[in-house]
């Protein structure tokens, strides 16, 4: 009888990724509460619904900063000075950089610092294309970790740090805190940040940006539950579960959750994680501040507040922390 030769195996091994997923899905669900890294969020169907949230009517801070940039870019360019270079973390697209750089006098050198290779080089190309005499020097690399930038060769007066869209509010305050040090060190004697702080307002407002009409956050988190299933063949019931806005008192923060909606037990990894109904796991955490509350987590990390504006109903606010 001829022997068969044995089958080359056809199960892909996991990526390290979908290792690293897994793992942190895992012990996220290892005890109730349940929680899940926001990060997860934002693969590439979640970073489209991310970018569709940007338009959204109910979700007010990318409107509203935008409308205070251009309402007091003049009095924020006299602020920071001439002849800056501008350092830009989470770069993305460079949607929010146009309006800085036409208020700024003089600016020398524009660097983007974004993860994503392809939108940071076209939005390079872009900034480089309108304006052919700044130097444009992009850095491909997580902000979350320690970076090298390039020196530009004109001679900017100082370094502007420019960290827009209130994604501070997605460290808890610590973190935050940590950051602002961090980024205190990278910019520099003299060096100044602009940043972006989300306000504590109306809860009902607060609840309707992170839960639009339109069902866009709403998707943006249940793709989680996708993600689930595809990457780590998870046995659940995406139906099963639905998306929750809440506004966390004692926090100060807005929570998103994925309630279940029925006593059920998932399957993941070859583990059983039971839910009772009702249950949820949280997605992610965003801080709102006071006026006095961003000012004191600023100062512990060495940074004073020189400019600030605000909308006319002080849902939003643009800060310049100086050294
Ligand atoms: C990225 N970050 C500033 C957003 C926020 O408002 O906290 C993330 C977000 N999640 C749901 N909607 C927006």
């Amino acid at each position: 009888m001829d022997r068969q030769t044995p089958t080359p195996e056809t199960q892909e091994a996991p990526t390290p990724e979908a290792e690293e997923f897994l793992a942190d899905v895992l012990a996220g669900l290892a005890e109730p509460p349940y929680a899940i890294p926001a990060k997860y969020l934002y693969d590439h169907h979640g970073s489209e619904l991310f970018d569709r949230i940007f338009e959204l009517e109910a979700y007010y801070p990318t409107r509203i900063e935008l409308g205070i940039l251009r309402d007091h870019g003049p009095a924020i360019g006299e602020r920071v000075g001439p002849r800056a270079a501008v350092i830009e973390l989470g770069s993305g697209s460079s949607n929010k950089t146009r309006i800085l750089l036409d208020s700024l006098r003089e600016p020398l050198a524009y660097i983007p610092v974004e993860i994503a290779r392809e939108p940071l080089t076209e939005a390079a190309d872009r900034i480089q294309a309108a304006y052919p005499g700044l130097e444009v020097l992009p850095v491909c690399a997580d902000y979350h970790r320690e970076l090298r930038l390039p020196e530009p060769t004109g001679r900017p007066v100082g370094h502007l740090l420019y960290f827009p869209g209130s994604t501070l509010g997605n460290f808890d305050p610590e973190d935050a805190e940590a950051f602002l040090k961090r980024l205190a060190t990278l910019a520099g004697e003299g060096g100044q940040l602009l940043v972006g702080v989300d306000l504590i307002k109306d809860r009902a407002v607060l609840r309707r940006a992170y839960d639009d009409p339109e069902g866009v956050t709403a998707a943006f988190n249940r793709n989680l539950l996708d993600r689930m299933q595809r990457e780590l063949d998870a046995e659940l019931d995406r139906e099963a579960f639905s998306h929750r806005a809440q506004f966390n008192e004692e926090l100060g923060c807005i929570e998103m959750h994925l309630v279940s909606l029925e006593a059920q037990t998932l399957r993941i990894g070859g583990r059983d994680i039971p839910f009772a109904e009702g249950q949820t796991i949280l997605t992610e955490r965003s801080y709102k501040y006071t006026l006095d509350g961003f000012a004191e987590v600023a100062t512990r990390a060495g940074w004073t507040v020189a400019g600030l504006w605000t909308d006319r109903d002080q849902w939003f606010s643009v800060q310049l922390l100086y050294l």
